[in-house]
């Protein structure tokens, strides 16, 4: 069996976790297996592919001229917005062929080192279940709406696919040096809460921005939050929010310089360099950062979510 510190080069197997590597103390369901796959997709009610189709439309009002065209252009390959929750198997063939991703269902938030691993492997681990009627407009354990609609799309991108895989197979480096924090918040502001600059303005490709309502329209258009060009060290050493909207989002120039910032950087060099914490707060502007746009930080100020500030 592999280890975490001497993972087979080829990512086949999952790794053994050594006693002093820290994770998230999760309770694995007796169904699944040491993957955390579930045997099956759940099979939807009516009431399940309603709440698809109505959170679909609604985003589909709010996403043209905020979202990436590469996003755009995956909902439209994958025709995510055919009715109801979409079948993972079909959707996996379909992606497979596209870039050799697949998209397997898991039951809940997974360990770290599984997460990786399917990344690692081009497999996207999405949540089985749906919100509900009640949880429809905020729901803060990632079901199948946020992941396949947020997530599965840009999979279709071929370099931001293969970011992803790289993502992946950096994970358990930093599980050795025990910086997961540090990468998890690259992955927050890309994977999650992204922006790539193009022709016509910023626009989001963020799974967090892009399956919600109110973020598509306040990451890109709002004054409150600063746009700044992304930094893959700065980053790295940057709190974040995990249950607001976003006091500042990190811009990207294309796909192509996002996978090159993350593969050419020395990450040994950097977790022995990074300190444990993160060193600026979600809201600050540095001397090094490339400023694009310079938040007011109303929203935040006026107590943000909760508060009735509007998000402006
Ligand atoms: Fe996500």
């Amino acid at each position: 069996m592999a280890t975490l510190a001497d993972p087979q080069p080829d990512f086949a197997t999952l790794p053994d976790m050594a006693d002093d590597v820290f994770t998230a103390p999760l309770t694995k369901p007796d169904h699944v297996g040491d993957d955390w796959l579930e045997p099956a997709q759940t099979r939807y009610t009516s009431d399940d592919n309603a709440v698809w189709d109505d959170l679909f439309a609604r985003q589909m009002d709010v996403l043209p001229g905020r979202a990436c065209s590469a996003f755009l252009a995956g909902l439209e390959k994958l025709d995510l917005g055919r009715g109801g929750v979409p079948e993972f198997g079909t959707l996996s063939e379909e992606l497979g062929a596209l870039t050799g991703w697949s998209v397997v269902p898991v039951p809940m938030l997974i360990p770290d080192h599984v997460f990786f691993w399917h990344l690692a492997n081009r497999r996207f681990p999405a949540g089985n279940f749906i919100r509900t009627r009640e949880t429809f407009d905020y729901i803060e354990e990632p079901d199948v709406f946020h992941d396949v609609f947020g997530h599965v799309p840009m999979l279709t991108d071929p370099v931001y696919a293969d970011y992803m895989q790289e993502y992946g197979r950096a994970g358990w480096k930093a599980m050795r040096y025990n910086r997961l924090k540090a990468l998890g918040a690259l992955y927050w502001y890309t994977v999650e809460f992204g922006l790539i600059e193009e022709a016509d303005g910023v626009r989001a490709y963020g799974a967090g921005i892009l399956s919600g309502p109110t973020e598509a329209r306040f990451a890109v258009e709002a004054q409150s939050p600063n746009r700044i060009m992304l930094n893959v060290d700065r980053v790295m050493r940057t709190d974040y929010v995990i249950s607001d909207l976003q006091p500042t989002y990190f811009v990207i120039p294309g796909f192509g310089e996002l996978y090159r910032q993350t593969v050419e950087r020395d990450f040994d060099r950097l977790y022995r360099s990074l300190p444990s914490g993160f060193t600026y707060a979600n809201s600050a502007v540095i001397d090094v950062d490339n400023v694009l746009h310079r938040g007011t930080q109303e929203y935040h100020l006026r107590g943000g979510r909760g508060s009735g500030a509007r998000p402006v």
